[in-house]
């Protein structure tokens, strides 16, 4: 069912996406700004987008696939609803970053990059947020987590799920009521 919802979006947006790219001209230097304004738009660049895009400006699919994976900014799943970014900027790194990032890759069963199968969580590395001093940092959303440790994931991630259900049950209770 869920699968099913998802191939709907999935159409949609590549529906819009076909009516966006009209608005640009079929030049080969509109690649990259192209994927912006997707990403920008959609916050991930479907992969059936990437095709839209190849017809667009005559570049066979694997071509804009190949300039999409070169740059970072580019993701190819949807972010979940509480998108976990893990800097791995210097004073991060030095810190352990990569050992919090593995830890959050482990206990959430997906790769950096990627999407949990109910959309919950997804996790992406960037580069300093800007508080080196609270260093090792990750967000959640906007939250900014800092002093993070392998030990803080599993309670951090069994949080929001704890929080998410408290709201779940409320807004039941409501619809009840
Ligand atoms: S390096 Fe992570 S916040 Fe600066």
């Amino acid at each position: 069912m869920v699968e099913q919802n998802d191939d709907f979006e999935e159409e949609q947006i590549l529906q819009e996406i076909e009516g966006r790219l009209a608005g640009f001209g079929r030049e080969r230097s509109n690649l990259i700004p192209i994927l912006q304004m997707i990403q920008e738009q959609y916050r991930y660049l479907p992969k059936a987008s990437l095709e839209l895009v190849g017809r667009h400006l005559a570049i066979p699919s694997a071509e804009v696939f190949g300039v999409a994976t070169f740059y970072n900014q580019f993701r190819f799943n949807p972010p979940g609803k509480h998108p976990i970014k893990v800097c791995l900027g210097t004073a991060c790194h030095v810190r352990g970053g990569d050992i919090i990032l593995e830890n959050f890759e482990r206990k959430l069963e997906i790769k950096v990059g990627e999407t949990t199968p109910d959309r919950e969580f997804s996790i992406e590395k960037v580069a300093c947020v800007g508080c080196c001093a609270l260093a090792p940092v990750a967000l959640v959303g906007e939250t900014v987590h800092g002093g993070m440790a392998p030990s803080k994931v599993e309670g951090l991630i069994l949080r929001i799920e704890v929080e998410n259900e408290m709201r779940q049950r409320a807004a039941e209770k409501e619809k009840s009521a």
